[in-house]
């Protein structure tokens, strides 16, 4: 059974060990959405992870409601992630690119005053980040067909821009409550169309971006995200067993590279017929299952020697350490993240994170 420091090939990836760095938003890019030369030191200094995955990438204006996330839909963006990829391959390290559409949580202030979208006329509960504050999220228009061609034809761009600016692959997000997993939830899809209804309607349209991902950088520079492990931002599913088991096979047989999951931990007081999820995916899923939350240098070894995933994505652990696979490998102590800092503007709390290289007498 693995280890975490044995290399893995993943897809057209050749990962050196198996602790990857999850996607974790940051905030640091402009106002438009372009990339900054900050994200390039951030980024190198985490190179020894087995794979990053960037922060969530908005796919298109209409996709991206964070306050200095960015994007890769314009040419100025790619232009912009080019330094950055190169920093990371410089320092050794490889990486792909998260892409994101956030559907009914994108705020009505960053689309010139329009409604968000989503698979249905439903609102996000709870405030929505905007560059004035928090304000309550805006009712989602419901997607036609020829809007949903369009966000299909976004993700093919976006996907094409990752490979312009060097990217080793993309990440499709369709997990934590935005548009993919929107359509996949009967709490947030009640179409009644080809795109919702039945199980096999709701994974339609993370299968029809997906393979526009694959059609546009092939099936083994191609990963997904789920997170069936709870109800992320009001969006939920009466049978998360069935439909996530649904979605995994089908995205198998799809040959994507990867499949990332965020999974409950054994001891979560979340529902019980999803807690315990995992095994059913690992059998549906044919290729490296990827798993993340609130890994432990020790709960993440036990996982890989009981066959249960192939590699672990450390998400805080990772912000907070930049050199996290050098720490596990030798046991040693780790910094804390500040949370205080996780979306703040600046190198505070984001490249000044000490290695341990530079804690040694
Ligand atoms: C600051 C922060 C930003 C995050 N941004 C993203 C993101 O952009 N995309 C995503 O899929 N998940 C995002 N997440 C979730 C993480 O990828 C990960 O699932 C979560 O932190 C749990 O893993 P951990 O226990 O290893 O931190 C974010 C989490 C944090 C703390």
């Amino acid at each position: 059974m693995a280890d975490l420091f044995e290399p893995i090939t993943i897809g057209a990836i050749r990962a050196p060990n198996r602790v990857l760095m999850a996607p974790l938003t940051r905030g640091r890019a402009t106002r438009a959405h372009v990339p900054t030369p900050l994200m390039a030191e951030y980024y190198a200094q985490r190179a020894s992870a087995g794979v990053i995955i960037t922060e969530a990438t908005g796919i298109s204006q209409q996709g991206l409601g964070w306050p200095y996330a960015p994007g890769i839909w314009s040419d100025e963006q790619v232009a912009a992630w080019i330094p950055i990829v190169r920093a990371v391959h410089d320092a050794g390290g490889r990486i792909v690119s998260q892409l994101w559409h956030m559907g009914r949580i994108v705020h009505p202030d960053f689309l010139g005053g329009e409604s968000p979208v989503s698979a249905s006329a439903t609102t996000a509960p709870d405030w929505a980040r905007t560059y004035e504050g928090k304000k309550r999220y805006a009712q989602a228009h419901a997607l036609d067909f020829d809007e949903i061609k369009r966000i299909v034809n976004d993700y093919r761009r976006a996907a094409r821009n990752a490979l312009a600016a060097g990217f080793d692959g993309v990440q499709l997000h369709a997990a934590n409550g935005y548009l993919i997993d929107q359509f996949l939830r009967d709490g947030t899809n009640t179409r009644s169309d080809i795109y919702g209804g039945s199980i096999e309607n709701r994974v339609r349209l993370l299968l029809e971006v997906t393979r526009a991902l694959i059609d546009t950088v092939g099936a083994e520079r191609t990963g997904v995200r789920l997170s069936p492990n709870d109800d992320p931002q009001g969006c939920g599913d009466s049978h998360s067993r069935e439909l996530f088991t649904k979605a995994a096979a089908e995205l198998s047989s799809l040959k994507i590279a990867f499949l990332e999951m965020r999974a409950s931990r054994p001891d979560s007081t979340f529902r019980p017929a999803i807690r315990q999820l995992v095994p059913d995916i690992r059998r549906a899923f044919k290729g490296v299952l990827i798993l993340n939350s609130d890994y432990t240098l020790a709960r993440a070894a036990r996982t890989l020697r009981s066959g249960e995933a192939d590699a672990i994505a450390f998400g805080r652990l990772f912000l907070a350490n930049p050199d996290l696979p050098r720490r596990l490998a030798s046991n040693a102590g780790l910094n804390k993240p500040n949370v205080a800092t996780f979306y703040s503007r600046g190198h505070a709390g984001y490249t000044d994170y000490p290695s341990e290289s530079c804690l040694a007498p």
